[in-house]
């Protein structure tokens, strides 16, 4: 394998994580930010984004001298052979990508470039922009290709070393072919393809996980209207190898920094070609309501009135082993249960202290068992594996109502009954 010079530009978990990882497969990486404190912070071996496997990455890359961190993209490019870009796309005005970052950074770049070198787009970007990028470069000599990531936060180490596949597409096959050449030692299955294709790959991979999700939680509500049970009726499915068991679990909607803006994205995307994009918008719309319907299942757990009701949540972070609150479900639930009245206290181990914008909405504490304390009911927000493991008992001893509404059904009912607690899932019926 050759090793090659890459620059990655951004080092948010994509950033880093593809820099790190690429480093670890024997590449020679600079990573660039346009945020000193963090240049030094990282140049020191200090992660502080919650990825298991990342912080030991960029150690073992800083040692090796195969990984830098450096402040600005300009002095990352002067010699690299591939450029990564990893900036930032969030969603812009009428939810298409803000592509302001991808643009500075290419005027800024643009003369810098060795000849020759291949720009890479990892971000997740809107059908046509490798072409724009092309143009805005304007350098005949410089391909552009779209190789987009599929790394889930909280794994991407381990996705990234362990893909399901890598997507990789270009007008410049050659350079495809480059690019292809980085990920050989992960063996995994390779689509070659034009840059449109790709970044296609990314919306439509991204949004079938989302409609996937949202198909569940409707089943998951009519389990409950029919008297089913969601979990073995997702196992019945998920065996099935074209349905396949991941991504099969319901709860109180699906949020975090990427499905909800590239579902609207993918929307406004199909509207400018005016293609009405009905079965995602479905898939949002479902969405929200899923938000709603497990406030309806809280307010009927306390009672019928939420006015008033203490309520302890456990979770905050958008899913367990992350410490993003971005469109996290866990906080829209919060915000229209204390729409509704109810005063919330919440624990989430993502998340320490006071949190801006936060704070407004929930008192947040730092014990699951504090969280307990006086409430008339504990909700579970977000899958924490240590929720699981709580003294129950003990649990029961603090609360002052019986209930716990398990958004997630994360935790075993027979444990909390033989606790003296009524569970409350959802897609099951209840346990008293
Ligand atoms: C998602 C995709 O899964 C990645 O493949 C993609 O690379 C990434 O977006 C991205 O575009 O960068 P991520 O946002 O980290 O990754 O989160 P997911 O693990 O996909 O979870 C999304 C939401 O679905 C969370 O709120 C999670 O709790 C929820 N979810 C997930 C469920 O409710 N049930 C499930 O069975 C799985």
């Amino acid at each position: 394998m050759f090793a090659r010079r890459i620059a990655v530009v951004g080092s948010g978990y994509v950033g880093l994580t593809t820099g790190a990882c690429l480093a670890s497969l024997g590449h020679r990486v600079t990573c660039a930010d346009v945020d000193p404190e963090k240049v030094d912070r990282l140049s020191a071996g200090r992660v502080s984004i919650l990825e298991p496997g990342l912080s030991e990455l960029v150690a073992e890359g800083l040692a090796a001298g195969r990984l830098e961190f450096v402040l600005g993209a300009s002095k990352a490019v002067l010699d690299a052979e591939v450029v990564f870009m990893c900036v930032p796309t969030p969603m812009g005005v009428g939810g298409a990508a803000d592509l302001v970052a991808v643009e500075s950074v290419i005027s800024e770049v643009r003369d810098l470039l060795p000849a020759g070198c291949v720009v890479v787009n990892k971000s997740t970007v809107p059908v046509g922009t490798a072409e724009r990028m092309h143009q805005l470069l304007n350098r005949p000599d410089i391909a552009v290709v779209s190789n987009p990531e599929f790394l889930r936060e909280g794994s991407a180490v381990h996705d990234f070393l362990n893909p399901d596949r890598i997507v990789v597409g270009s007008s410049a096959q050659d350079a495809a072919e480059r690019v292809a050449a980085l990920y050989a030692r992960l063996g995994a299955p390779t689509v070659l393809t034009d840059a449109p294709s790709a970044e296609l790959v990314k919306y439509a991979a991204n949004c079938f996980l989302a409609m996937k999700l949202s198909y569940v939680n409707a089943i998951a509500e009519l389990s409950e209207r029919l008297g089913a049970n969601v979990a073995d009726v997702t196992e019945g499915i998920g065996y099935d190898r074209r349905i396949g068991q991941a991504f099969l679990q319901p709860g109180p909607g699906w949020g975090g920094s990427c499905l909800p803006k590239d579902t609207h994205a993918l929307i406004q995307a199909a509207d400018a070609v005016d293609f009405d994009f009905m079965l995602l918008r479905a898939t949002i719309d479902t969405n929200t309501r899923q938000r709603q319907r497990i406030v309806t299942k809280i307010r009927e757990a306390c009672g019928g009135s939420l006015d008033g009701v203490r309520l302890g949540l456990l979770g905050l972070t958008f899913k367990a082993g992350t410490d993003d609150l971005r469109d996290s479900p866990a906080l829209a639930v919060a915000e229209l249960l204390r729409d509704e009245g109810a005063e919330l206290t919440a624990y989430d181990p993502g998340v320490a202290g006071a949190v801006p914008g936060v704070t407004d909405t929930v008192r947040v504490v730092d014990d699951a068992y504090e969280v307990a304390k006086g409430a008339a009911g504990l909700v579970l927000l977000t899958e924490w594996p240590e929720f699981r493991t709580l003294d129950w008992a003990r649990v029961a001893s603090l609360l002052e109502g019986r209930v716990v509404v398990d958004t997630r059904n994360h935790l075993d009912p027979d444990v909390l009954r033989r606790a003296g607690l009524s569970w409350r899932g959802v897609g099951m019926q209840p346990v008293d």
